[in-house]
């Protein structure tokens, strides 16, 4: 099932490799950021493929369509399951990107959670993601029913701020991963409440039996 994601936030490909492997089999998709792919690049995506799981390419492209496009068609080579692009790169780029024929899922940013904003904005831009040919888009847990009643059930939603039980960080807008689930999140994405835990594997576990049992 892979309904889970979980946010490799780490700097080396052993300690990326390691809860790959501890996690594996509660996880099915694991997210590479900027962050370990500037640092290991395609031995990051193989590591991961090599294990017999997906890869969220999450580089979040936003450049002019020529590049974007290009950007896709490469992230197409390294054979990654989803991509992340910014909604803010406009009509164009959006299209661009989304005609790639055979090309992984793409995902907008609708706005930044770091970013100021308003329900409105949010689903102005998940609509022109979606009238562009994009299959969903990063939000929020508090932003998936309006996104869902206004783009439609297909459309799909990809929920980061998934807080199994009440943390303080730097997440403002967070949801237990039930919560996230019921509101009709696609996918939801998970970092520290994992890799930050005592025993991933278990951590892991624990969200996969609640949602598994809901
Ligand atoms: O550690 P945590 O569970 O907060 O990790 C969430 C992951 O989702 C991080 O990799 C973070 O960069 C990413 N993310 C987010 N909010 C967005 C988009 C991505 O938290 N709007």
């Amino acid at each position: 099932m892979k309904k889970t994601i979980l946010a490799l936030d780490v700097f080396d490909l052993k300690t990326a490799e390691k809860l790959v492997k501890d996690t594996a089999p509660y996880i099915d998709i694991f997210k590479v950021g900027p962050i370990l792919f500037l640092r290991s690049g395609k031995e990051i995506i193989s590591m991961i493929q090599n294990n017999g799981k997906e890869v969220f390419l999450d580089l979040k492209f936003h450049d002019i369509p020529a590049t974007v496009k290009r950007s896709v068609e490469s992230a197409k080579d390294l054979g990654v399951y989803s991509l992340t692009v910014h909604s803010i790169g406009g009509e164009e780029m959006l299209k661009e990107a989304a005609a790639v024929k055979g090309r992984p899922k793409i995902w907008a940013v609708t706005v930044l959670t770091s970013q100021v904003t308003t329900p409105e904005e949010v689903i102005r831009r998940a609509k022109l993601a979606k009238s562009c040919g994009v299959d969903g888009v990063i939000a929020s847990p508090l932003e998936i029913e309006l996104i869902k009643k206004e783009c439609g059930k297909d459309f799909e939603v990809v929920t980061p701020g998934i807080r199994p039980a009440k943390t303080d960080d730097d997440q403002k807008r967070v949801a237990t991963p039930e919560a996230a689930v019921k509101a009709g999140a696609d996918f939801i994405v998970v970092g520290r409440p994992i890799i930050e835990a005592a025993d991933p594997a278990l951590a892991a576990k624990n969200i996969y039996e609640i949602i598994n049992n809901m």
